[in-house]
């Protein structure tokens, strides 16, 4: 399976790493954005790379071998970033970056983690970090149906969420979800005579929503911006590929509201807020790719990158 990071070159031209300073990845997935971040920091820029999948991190770390001791890798959740203090790159970093959602390993279903829909027999997991305790059966098996519904709809956009969600209701009181199938059944059953949505896999949106929801992914972000911020040096710059209109919304009221001195809503006639302004946009319209990346990476069909920099 071949790995293609998304805007690599708009993220390389927005972080613009240069020799011996020192950047932190949020996401490293395979470390496709880490290994040209690396190569340019040479020879002695150091990279701290998160990602709370270990079979990513386990693959990331070959295919950055020959940066070897010039970067770390954490199996852990980059919200808790703050945690890890000791390492020089928290302490000096001149950027950030957040690739967001999943990684092509965990699309492909070669893992058998339950993200794809082209695995039939797999269970129902979906858990980015395996030690997480909530799985994708969990939320089939649990979640009150009009909850289902909201996730559905807010978290896929799928237009037959209460459908989906009421056959799914009636289903599990005779017999649990467990495999990839299960959930295929009621989305092909649901769909049946409708009109199918043109360019994406009938289950594409009710995945997305469920693997959202399982690993927490629009609490994580929010969360973790302030943080992040709070971390970098003036100057040094935060780079968010979003793929998902719920978190780039995210990404670009908190860059927005960063860049404003004062946040106090418009009826208030003097500032009662004392908010001073932490970032400058780099990036008012969001960075979306090429045609000609989109033919030759589909997945990054619907990312969306923002740049902000520390004041
Ligand atoms: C789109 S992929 C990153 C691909 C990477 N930029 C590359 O070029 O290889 C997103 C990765 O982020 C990880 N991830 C998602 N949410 C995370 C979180 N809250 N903490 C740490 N890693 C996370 C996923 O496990 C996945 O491997």
């Amino acid at each position: 399976m071949e790995h293609i990071p998304v805007l690599l070159e708009e993220v390389i031209l927005g972080l613009n790493p240069k020799p011996n300073e020192n950047f932190i990845d949020c996401t490293v997935g395979l470390g496709g954005h880490s290994g040209e971040v690396l190569r340019r920091i040479s020879p002695q820029g150091k990279l701290l790379g998160f990602d709370r999948d270990p079979v990513a991190l386990k693959r990331a770390e070959q295919n950055l071998r020959e940066y070897q001791g010039r970067f770390d890798l954490i199996n852990d959740n980059y919200k808790n970033i703050n945690k890890y203090g000791q390492y020089t790159a928290v302490l000096e970093n001149n950027g950030i970056l957040c690739d967001l959602g999943i990684s092509s390993l965990q699309i492909s279903g070669s893992d058998q983690r339950g993200f794809s829909f082209k695995e039939p027999e797999g269970l129902l997991d979906m858990r980015m970090d395996p030690r997480a305790e909530l799985t994708a059966a969990d939320v089939l098996n649990t979640y009150r149906e009009e909850e289902l519904t909201r996730i559905l709809k807010e978290y896929g956009e799928e237009r037959h969420s209460k459908l989906i969600a009421c056959r799914v209701a009636d289903i599990r009181k005779k017999q649990k979800f467990e495999k990839i199938s299960d959930l295929l059944n009621v989305i092909n059953e649901v769909y049946k005579g409708k009109p199918k949505p043109k360019k994406i896999h009938l289950a594409t949106r009710t995945f997305q929503a469920l693997r959202i929801e399982v690993n927490g992914e629009l609490d994580n972000l929010k969360e973790f911006l302030p943080i992040g911020v709070s971390l970098m040096q003036s100057g040094a710059r935060m780079a968010i590929i979003s793929f998902h209109s719920l978190e780039d919304r995210i990404v670009k009221n908190f860059f927005r509201q960063e860049s404003k001195d004062c946040i106090c809503p418009p009826e208030v006639p003097m500032c009662r807020c004392g908010h001073k302004k932490s970032l400058k946009r780099i990036t008012k319209k969001p960075i979306v790719p090429s045609e000609e990346e989109i033919a030759l990476n589909p997945r990054a069909r619907s990312a969306k990158l923002r740049i902000a920099e520390k004041i």
